[in-house]
């Protein structure tokens, strides 16, 4: 009786797992791009257009030629192909190339941006003047109106410098740009917020405070 019980157990048991071992080789096919019986499909394929396919079915009817991405803004310049707008001096070329110096200098590394980034726009009046606009709208409501550091937020935000003090009075173009960019000490990074263009104008601007009385 005890040995038929114990018998009877083995062979529950090597039931069980040669029908384990059966199934998980059946769930096992060699078609590795087929994920089987899908349960809840809509979690997977999303219900809306897919912006790279174009297949019979998922054609848009709204877009020209029936592209489901839209063409990118005429004169958008993917990263890559930066080498290729300089030389085709599409758009202002020296603010490209200064813009690939600038981004392979880490945020750590002031003295890099302090040796290698020079200003690609002029100080003409119209350039002062858009920086001018930018430093309004980010900056001034911590470094005051001649840059001072007499900004209402100063008067809370503590720390803010005088730009024409000495320790800050020479500082060069590329100190400024990547401060701006970057952030330092107790100043947030403005690198997200403000085009490089503007940024570059903006550094115009602070030279001419740093001049101020
Ligand atoms: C929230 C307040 C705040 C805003 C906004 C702000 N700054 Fe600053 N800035 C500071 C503070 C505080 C310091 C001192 C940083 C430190 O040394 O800890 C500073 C320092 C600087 C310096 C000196 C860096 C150095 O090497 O000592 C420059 C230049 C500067 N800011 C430019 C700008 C410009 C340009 C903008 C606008 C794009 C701007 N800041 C926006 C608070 C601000």
């Amino acid at each position: 009786m005890t040995n038929n019980k114990i018998m009877f157990t083995n062979k529950t048991k090597s039931l069980f797992l040669s029908s384990v071992v059966v199934l998980s080789m059946a769930s096992c096919g060699d078609k590795h791009n087929d994920p089987g019986t899908e349960f809840a499909a809509n979690m997977y394929h999303s219900v809306g257009y897919e912006p790279l396919s174009q297949t019979e079915g998922d054609t848009n009817h709204i877009n020209p030629y029936g592209m489901n991405m839209r063409l990118p803004v005429k004169g958008t310049v993917p990263r890559q192909y930066y080498e290729q707008a300089i030389k085709k001096d599409s758009i202002d070329g020296d603010l490209l190339q200064m813009d690939l110096v600038a981004r392979n200098i880490k945020s750590g590394d002031m003295a890099s941006s302090e040796a290698l980034l020079t200003n690609p726009f002029e100080p003409t009046e119209a350039n002062i003047e858009a920086g001018k606009l930018q430093y309004e709208r980010y900056c001034i409501h911590c470094h005051g109106e001649a840059g001072k550091g007499d900004g209402a937020v100063a008067k809370i935000y503590k720390g803010v410098p005088v730009y024409s003090s000495d320790a800050l009075k020479n500082l060069n173009d590329g100190h400024i740009y990547h401060t701006i960019t970057h952030g330092k000490g107790r100043m947030w990074a403005h690198g997200s917020q403000i085009s490089s263009a503007d940024r570059w104008k903006i550094v115009l601007y602070v030279h001419q405070l740093q001049q101020a009385p």
